[in-house]
């Protein structure tokens, strides 16, 4: 059922984030689809990518061609591409009053760059601060799975690149990334599990999602 248009003060930002194979991409595109036929406008994105030279970083980053990539260009790429990411695409449509829904964002970089790749912390927060000028999603929702499962499904749709080639280990330090974040900034990230099925996580995230908008 489609409503009026919903006109929003301030846009929101809501970013998803998680391992791989979480199902993030699907739920994203659920997520928008649901509150455009609420009325409201949405700006589906993803990291890294969403802009044509954000997208020439991503293939740079991911392609399984490039197994030299050293640790520290790695991390600057990812935020190169946020800048132009966030210039060209986010900050626009949050002035316009958009709800902008990205598939990862600068907490990925926490969790793979830092927790996955051993980078300190403090490095990349300092990063950050210059890539985003301290733009924070007003909400994150944590798809939380299994490893072996994760990988495993993204195995299942052929879908491999360069970090997904990473080991079980490497994944499970991403993992704990992700959960120790949640416990530093509980009130902006919440966890929703991904064993579940589809249409039982896309109802708990439009939940939350719905508590937000109340608020
Ligand atoms: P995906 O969006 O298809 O999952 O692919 C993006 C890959 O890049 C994924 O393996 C996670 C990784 N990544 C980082 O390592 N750091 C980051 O800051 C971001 C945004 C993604």
């Amino acid at each position: 059922m489609k409503s009026g248009k919903q006109k929003l003060k301030k846009g929101i930002f809501i970013s998803l984030e998680g391992i791989e194979g979480t199902g993030k991409s699907t739920q994203a595109r659920m997520l928008s689809e649901y509150l455009r036929k609420k009325g409201y406008e949405t700006a589906l994105t993803e990291e890294p990518g969403g802009t044509p030279i954000s997208r020439e970083i991503r293939k740079v980053l991911l392609s399984t061609k490039h197994d030299k990539m050293d640790y520290m260009a790695e991390l600057l790429l990812y935020n190169a591409a946020r800048i132009q990411h966030i210039r060209e695409k986010i900050a626009p449509a949050l002035a316009k009053g958009k709800i902008v829904i990205t598939d990862r964002f600068s907490d990925s970089t926490v969790a793979y760059q830092g927790y996955g790749r051993g980078i300190s912390l403090k490095l990349i927060d300092s990063l950050d601060r210059i890539a985003t000028g301290g733009m924070r999603p007003d909400l994150t929702i944590l798809l939380d799975l299994d490893v072996k499962t994760g990988l495993m499904r993204n195995k299942h749709i052929n879908k491999v690149d360069r970090l997904e080639l990473e080991d079980v280990r490497f994944h499970k330090k991403v993992r704990r990334g992700f959960i120790r974040l949640t416990a530093k900034e509980p009130e902006r990230i919440k966890i929703v599990k991904a064993s579940k099925g589809i249409d039982k996580i896309h109802t708990e995230i439009v939940r939350i999602v719905e508590r937000v908008l109340k608020a």
